[in-house]
């Protein structure tokens, strides 16, 4: 990829930033600011060398139509204080500009000041974006000197302020899309063995590919979540209340069997309320775990251990997925001894990359994100791209 850093002349130039600041908002507060502060290093770079920086998000999904709730006033308010300088919101509207409209905005965007910030409206207000005919790509183009990309989390989606833009400008990475390329790169290519995954959580069918393009590259996987669930289900294990996903079993009941998979030893039964709850070990053969008012919510102590003893020998590490329903307690143990246990290998013993918005959450409650190497942004792209896809918003910069 054509990294930003490659351009030596930003000062006076336009560059339109295309991010993801999609984070969730209540209340008209930001409830979690680290994909924007990940972000904060590119428009730092490009501010101090004096660029005029014309950020681009979307927000939820619009769907093509001015969502009042979806505005990205609130995240421009974010973004200033993180900045600390005042980053003014734009108001494009649906982005469907008449010619003169779109010359006075060029207009007042060429008088920004050297190092000025500022974030046009969510971009997902126009009906274009997600289409990606050419018009909108063709206008956002139009605005700037420059196209950088840092938003790897949207870089799955082939959108007209993604992957669009590029067609028209000289289109480069910036710091935080290289950031993340270089660490998932680091355990697809040459990663250090032992290598152990940690799968977990819902989604599965977009799990299973990942699990198989892993499974040739790892020592050793471990499973837990509805991925385990319904793997159990398809063995014919009564899972009763669990969560499962029907459509997976062929996949996962091929997937689960090879040696390298490291299946749980017991697992934590219960209500959905955290009630009734014991440990079940899972024998040899098929038999019911838990009544049909119960389900699997979390794996137990033992296989906890089991699974230790995988991480704390491992020098790659990679963790997408919570275990058990750990929203929930008392079924937030086996994720959160997860968290603990990456986080306290990763940064010297072990390379540790996590990715996931649960799997986030988690480190979040477990305080210890600052000892993981690489926190990726991407919840859908990461699996995308761990599942040996080619993601379009990093091929076009190629
Ligand atoms: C995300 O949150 O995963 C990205 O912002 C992409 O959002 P989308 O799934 O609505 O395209």
């Amino acid at each position: 990829m054509k990294s930003i850093k490659l351009v030596k002349k930003l000062k006076g130039k336009k560059v339109l930033v295309r991010v993801d600041f999609n984070v969730p908002i209540k209340n008209g507060k930001v409830l979690d600011d680290f994909r924007i502060n990940a972000t904060l290093p590119t428009i730092k770079y490009l501010s101090q060398a004096g660029a005029k920086v014309i950020l681009v998000s979307h927000l939820g999904r619009p769907e093509g139509a001015i969502d009042p709730e979806l505005k990205l006033d609130v995240i421009a308010g974010c973004v200033s204080s993180l900045l600390k300088k005042k980053v003014n919101k734009i108001d494009t509207r649906d982005f469907k500009f008449k010619k003169e409209e779109l010359e006075d905005l060029r207009d007042s965007l060429d008088k920004l000041r050297n190092g000025q910030v500022v974030i046009l409206e969510n971009i997902r207000f126009s009906p274009y974006e997600t289409k990606n005919t050419g018009t909108l790509a063709r206008d956002l183009a139009s605005l700037a000197d420059i196209f950088v990309f840092d938003g790897f989390s949207v870089a799955h989606r082939d959108s007209a302020s993604v992957t669009g833009v590029a067609d028209y400008l000289p289109s480069y990475a910036g710091l935080l899309l290289e950031k993340e390329i270089e660490g998932l790169e680091k355990i697809l290519k040459r990663p250090k063995k032992p290598f152990v995954a940690i799968m977990g959580g819902v989604k599965v069918e977009t799990k299973a590919p990942v699990i198989k393009n892993l499974l040739p590259r790892v020592n050793n996987i471990l499973i837990g979540g509805c991925i385990l669930n319904t793997y159990l289900g398809c063995l014919g294990y009564g899972v009763g209340m669990s969560l499962v996903d029907k459509k997976c079993e062929a996949i996962l009941e091929k997937l689960a069997k090879k040696r390298k998979v490291i299946l749980p030893v017991d697992l934590i039964v219960g209500d959905n309320r955290g009630r009734k709850v014991r440990v079940v070990k899972l024998g040899k053969k098929p038999h019911k775990i838990c009544t049909g008012h119960e389900g699997i919510y979390d794996i137990g102590p033992e296989s906890i251990r089991l699974f230790s003893k995988y991480i704390k020998k491992a020098q790659t590490l990679v963790w997408n997925g919570s275990v058990g329903y750990f929203e929930q307690k008392p079924y937030n143990v086996g994720t959160l001894s997860i968290a603990r246990l990456v986080a306290s290998r990763s940064k010297g013993k072990a390379f540790g990359v996590i990715g996931g918005g649960e799997t986030l959450q988690a480190m979040k409650e477990a305080k210890m994100g600052e000892f993981v190497d690489l926190i990726s942004t991407g919840g859908g792209a990461m699996i995308k791209y761990l599942a040996g896809n080619k993601l379009p918003g990093i091929e076009m910069l190629k």
